[in-house]
């Protein structure tokens, strides 16, 4: 790294922010890394935080000037689920917040974005397995509709003003350091504390429904891998499809119960059945894999493993 780079994170308090804040700082030194989010973390954390929504511009710039900020993460979105039922939110905060950022670096304020896309760009319309970079994209969900636009409006920056903006398309990220809030895939997260604490599971998904999926470890190891190739290798500057592993609630049930004899899941599927309906099953990423030599780590057995070794020490602290 450069001895200037400096890296806030807006969203540090989220699924994803929480991990990569920690990750990021223990790599390029606390010093050097500012979390964001509209309110300060529940846990005491060791990085430098500040209060401040993505769509205040002038207190984003407070923070962007304070600490001299050359990388922005921006994790703050509304899910798919959730955006349904806020939709003029949704959009304010997917869109502006990205536009806030994105004008930041189009006026040289900082060098680097990194902005996610997501898995719910795609739509029925788009064929279920090994979903190709430039498969057919119409989106279902204002999540997915915000998402694509956004992917345009980072094309265009870098397009027209030379912008530095890198992005991926995430699969539903799965980890046991924080939890998500709001999304179509937070079922596989919940699903192993319920193991863990219950012994059973009622998933709101239907029983076979297939979806990309990936390890925390890789998403945060995808992001920062991304963001540290040389700019030449970014051939893409709309997204990259990123993918890892693809499993049904029932496989994934079935690799718990593996671990936890007693586990049993049933199945309730809701209103976020229809979303997980439109979107792929797998996901080709050939293009990451060959421009800046992505690989993931995880299979479906070792996640579950290193998830469950993880929650187990983390619950027995709990009761001790
Ligand atoms: N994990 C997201 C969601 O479920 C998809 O990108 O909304």
């Amino acid at each position: 790294m450069s001895s200037n780079q400096k890296f806030l994170v807006i969203g540090s308090n989220g699924q994803i922010g929480t991990v990569l804040t920690k990750k990021l700082a223990e790599k390029y030194g606390y010093e050097n890394v500012v979390g964001s989010d509209l309110r300060p973390p529940k846990k005491h954390t060791k990085f430098i935080f500040e209060e401040c929504s993505v769509l205040d511009f002038n207190r984003l710039g407070i923070i962007i000037s304070k600490y001299n900020i050359t990388d922005v993460y921006l994790l703050a979105a509304y899910l798919s689920a959730k955006g349904e039922n806020s939709m003029d939110k949704a959009w304010d905060l997917n869109i502006n917040g990205l536009i806030n950022v994105l004008n930041f670096a189009k006026e040289k304020k900082i060098k680097k974005i990194f902005w996610p896309s997501s898995i719910a760009i795609f739509g029925s319309t788009t064929p279920k397995k090994n979903v190709d970079q430039y498969a057919i994209t119409e989106p279902e969900t204002i999540y997915g509709v915000s998402k694509l636009s956004g992917e345009s409006l980072c094309n265009y920056y870098h397009n027209k003003f030379g912008v530095d903006v890198r992005s991926l398309r995430y699969p539903g990220i799965i980890g046991w350091e924080s939890m998500p809030g709001g999304g179509t895939t937070d079922y596989a997260v919940d699903i192993f504390h319920e193991a863990i604490k219950n012994q059973k599971y009622e998933c709101f998904l239907s029983k076979n429904r297939s979806l990309p999926m990936m390890y925390m470890d890789d998403a945060i190891r995808a992001t920062i891998g991304i963001m540290e190739a040389p700019s030449e290798q970014i051939k893409i500057r709309t997204s990259y499809n990123l993918s890892a592993l693809s499993f049904s609630p029932k496989q994934i049930g079935d690799e718990i119960k593996s671990h936890i004899k007693n586990f049993k899941i049933t199945y309730s599927p809701d209103n976020r059945d229809r979303l997980a309906e439109s979107w792929p099953q797998s996901i080709n990423d050939d293009h990451a894999r060959n421009d800046w030599g992505w690989r993931p780590n995880f299979n479906l057995s070792q996640m579950v493993s290193d998830i469950i070794l993880n929650l187990n020490k983390i619950y027995k602290k709990e009761k001790i």
